[in-house]
């Protein structure tokens, strides 16, 4: 009997498996605008670009590279969701549609995320050990975004909100 049972649940299992394998989520990379790029618009450094290329593109650009797992469901629609949350946040792929007071934000955030260690998420580094920030890592985009602020602000005392002022929309 309890054999029995078992061999259904193994079935199920199995065919249940094998069909949430026709729900594919969106996985493509839409094709970059060089015209739009981050580094048409500022200077990345190459320390800063290697880092960013390393840690973060994967959900923060269209250059992402999808993970053999991101072919296989449930693990497909984790990995779309963080990388379409993700461009959505920030896209460096597309930081010159963004208007130079989201530009001075995320810089400041992009700071404030790695310093935090919110960024790159744990559950990624699981997967790509070589992901992970150094303390030089850390610091060496803290200090490329603080040097761009300072830029920014130079350039329109507007793009240098007060202190714990937030823009108001969404960005
Ligand atoms: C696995 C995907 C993934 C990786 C890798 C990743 N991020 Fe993110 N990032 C996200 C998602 C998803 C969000 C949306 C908010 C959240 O989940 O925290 C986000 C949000 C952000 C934001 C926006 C925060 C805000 O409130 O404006 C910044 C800045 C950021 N990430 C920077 C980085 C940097 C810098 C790296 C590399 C060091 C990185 N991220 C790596 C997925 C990722």
């Amino acid at each position: 009997m309890i054999k029995k049972i078992l061999k259904i649940a193994v079935i199920a299992a199995i065919v249940g498996f094998a069909a949430i394998q026709f729900w594919r989520p969106d996985r493509t990379n839409a094709s970059i605008d060089p015209k739009n790029t981050l580094e048409a618009h500022l200077e990345v450094p190459q320390n800063v670009s290697a880092i960013l290329e390393r840690s973060c593109n994967d959900c923060h650009s269209d250059k992402t590279v999808w993970p053999w797992y991101s072919n296989v469901a449930p693990m497909s629609w984790g990995v779309a969701d963080h990388v379409h949350e993700g461009r959505k946040e920030l896209n460096f792929s597309v930081w010159g549609t963004y208007k130079d007071r989201r530009k001075n934000h995320k810089l400041k955030e992009v700071c404030e995320q790695v310093e935090k260690r919110e960024m790159p998420h744990n559950q990624y580094l699981w997967l790509h050990s070589e992901a992970t920030l150094t303390d030089s890592d850390v610091k060496t985009l803290c200090d490329w975004s603080k040097e761009l602020m300072k830029q920014f602000a130079a350039a329109d005392p507007k793009n240098s909100a007060p202190k714990g002022e937030e823009p108001k929309e969404r960005d």
